[in-house]
């Protein structure tokens, strides 16, 4: 089973457009140890042909450029991608479906109720997919029950409903539902062996400990390193938390989180937002992590298992 990493970086990557804040600024002058990184996406095979995009960030073409193993010739109009799959709605995760409409077949796409409705609705790509290729949607489930893509008959997925939010666009945003994001098992058949992907973790509550103790690696929520990070910086109002992101640091964050999982896991950062300290590859919050045996994924990260 392979999984690449297409884009580690929260919405915005890094550096962002219009920042200039310490990360930011520091890696556009090349003061600052640290690696830019595209936004948030992961690519998954069983075979290493057939590809499940996860996520189809505002980068994906970027994205696919670096990434030959998605860019076959077997035809004249080609693509390693065989299906879309996605874990919330937020702009960094589905605003590459736009850049996918010059398939000549619709797009395979993968997504729970809730996401289905606000891409019809709040932001509404599948219908201005449907005058170019068109989309032919599958409806995730969110009891656990597997996942099988048609198109990706080697694959063995799971869903796992999670405590997040559904962007600032939807009208849900206040009242977040199940299925508003997702997290996403995958697992080799062969071994039993799992790896667990959630960009967007508000809360890890012991059932989902529990799964992710029986995992081979875990890539979870890095967005923060502490709850008012973006307040600190004074570049906006929202906490991490607000935007349903569980900060590293402090009582009850992610690296106490995945202090309880057993050392066998493999634990990375993913979804990483510019102004996370995490980003300098020489800094002490780096040492803290290394500490806590915990990676931070990079664009082009390789998971075989
Ligand atoms: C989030 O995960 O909160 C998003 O990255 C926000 C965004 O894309 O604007
Ligand atoms: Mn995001
Ligand atoms: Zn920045």
């Amino acid at each position: 089973m392979h999984i690449k990493v297409l884009g580690s970086a929260a919405g915005g990557g890094f550096p962002q457009w219009n920042c200039n804040c310490p990360n930011c600024a520091g890696l556009r002058s090349g003061q600052i140890r640290a690696q830019a990184r595209t936004q948030s996406s992961i690519a998954v095979s069983a075979n290493g042909q057939d590809w499940l995009l996860v996520n189809a960030s505002p980068d994906i073409l970027t994205q696919i450029a670096r990434t030959p193993e998605l860019q076959p010739a077997r035809a004249l109009r080609d693509s390693g991608i065989a299906a879309v799959l996605l874990m919330d709605a937020q702009i960094d995760h589905v605003t590459g479906l736009l850049m996918l409409r010059e398939r000549s077949t619709p797009l395979p796409l993968l997504a729970t109720a809730e996401v289905q409705s606000d891409i019809a609705q709040g932001f509404p790509i599948t219908g201005i997919l449907s005058h170019y290729c068109g989309t032919r949607l599958q409806t995730l489930p969110i009891d656990g029950s597997a996942v099988h893509i048609p198109e990706l008959p080697g694959l063995e997925v799971f869903t796992v409903a999670l405590h997040s939010k559904p962007p600032p666009y939807s009208p849900f945003r206040g009242a977040p539902r199940a299925g508003d994001n997702i997290g996403l098992l995958v697992r080799n058949p062969a071994t039993g062996q799992q790896v667990f992907y959630a960009p967007g973790l508000a809360q890890v509550g012991p059932e989902l400990l529990d799964l992710m103790a029986g995992c081979h690696t875990v890539l979870v929520d890095g967005t923060c390193w502490t709850a008012d990070e973006l307040q600190a910086l004074g570049v906006s109002q929202k906490s991490a938390l607000d935007m349903g992101h569980l900060p590293q640091s402090g009582p009850g964050g992610m690296i106490e989180q995945l202090d309880r999982l057993p050392h066998t896991v493999r634990k990375v950062l993913i979804h990483i937002n510019n102004s996370n300290p995490i980003l300098r590859e020489d800094g002490p919050e780096r040492l803290i992590l290394s500490d806590h045996g915990i990676d931070v994924a990079f664009d082009g990260m390789e998971i075989a298992f």
